[in-house]
């Protein structure tokens, strides 16, 4: 175990009511950081972004990073070995809501802080939570599909995963935004953020449904893979269907909306570099606030190139 030198160090220091040990390791104190998958573009951006943070100071601190591959079960006890370890502070971006709250506890029982990241978990036993508001771009996104649509249409609404704290939020917003208006949902399912599951999905949306007039993926990866099986079905609806999706990844939904594939696109920040100035301030003892809420572009044809617009 590579920290079980200093384990003993930190448990004492715990023990005597201080946050650091009285050495600090070096390379700086460990923090553990339990990313949901790998498997995603905008993970594997959100692992980056805490990764440069931290190697600008990286003789105050030291992440390691865990994959927990989509499985609750292996998220769960990454936290709890992180614990057993007895690192500093956590860092984790769940994957669902209720099944990562008790482990999160345990480490906040445990005397360790953690960080929230991006999803958030129930009950609220954290140090503190960043992440964008869902809710806000569900309902800017529903807002914006109103307008782009002339104030009527059929949508087909492609969710995040349904457990997960985004996938609700986005959806409830959406409705917030669309309220109102003559856009009617006419099928919806929850493709748990997968963009292959979105592109099934839509396959068969196509045969049963003539008339669609866009689609709102959660994510870019579901916009995306919506519009390739319209694109697949050979009867060029992915030109007369309206795409739109949420993350804004330079090098995937910005560049999905520079090649036209998308009509827009929300930012979704990862706030990893957020995450890492908050472990800081927690190190340094200064009291930080329980929610950070961050905020997103818009991304469209017309502003794309000026590097889209903040939504106030
Ligand atoms: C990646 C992702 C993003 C999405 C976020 C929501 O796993 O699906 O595309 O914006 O998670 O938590």
């Amino acid at each position: 175990m590579r920290y079980g030198l200093i384990a003993a160090t930190i448990g004492l220091g715990l023990v005597l009511g201080c946050s650091k040990p009285p050495e600090a390791p070096a390379g700086g104190a460990p923090i553990g950081m339990s990313q949901c998958n790998r498997g995603e573009p905008w993970r594997v951006q959100m692992d980056t972004d805490v990764k440069d943070a931290a190697a600008n100071h990286a003789d105050q601190l030291e992440v390691t990073f865990q994959d927990a591959q989509n499985d609750v079960k292996t998220q769960q006890s990454q936290v709890r070995d992180f614990v057993a370890q007895r690192y500093d502070l956590i860092i984790i971006s769940p994957k669902e809501a209720r099944p990562l709250a008790a482990p999160v506890s345990e480490a906040m029982k445990a005397g360790i802080p953690v960080i929230v990241l991006d999803r958030d978990i129930d009950g609220g036993d954290y140090t503190c939570f960043i992440g964008a508001d869902n809710v806000k771009i569900g309902r800017e996104l529903g807002k914006h599909m109103v307008q782009v649509l002339g104030g009527k249409g059929n949508v087909v609404e492609l969710k995040g995963l349904q457990t997960s704290t985004p996938g609700h939020d986005r959806h409830n917003g959406f409705m917030e935004g669309i309220k109102g208006s003559g856009l009617k949902i006419v099928y919806d399912s929850d493709c748990r953020w997968l963009e292959d599951k979105a592109k099934a999905d839509m396959q068969s949306v196509l045969t049963r449904f003539p008339d669609i007039d866009a689609v709102y993926g959660h994510n870019d990866p579901s916009a995306h893979g919506a519009y390739m099986a319209a694109k697949q079905e050979g009867k060029g609806r992915e030109k007369t269907i309206k795409f739109l999706g949420i993350d804004a990844l330079p090098h995937e939904g910005v560049r999905y909306v520079e090649e036209g594939i998308l009509t827009a696109t929300f930012q979704y920040p990862t706030g990893g570099q957020e995450a890492i100035d908050m472990a800081l301030k927690i190190f340094a003892g200064e009291k930080v606030e329980k929610k950070m809420v961050l905020g997103t572009r818009l991304f469209t044809a017309e502003n794309v190139a000026k590097g889209g617009e903040a939504v106030e």
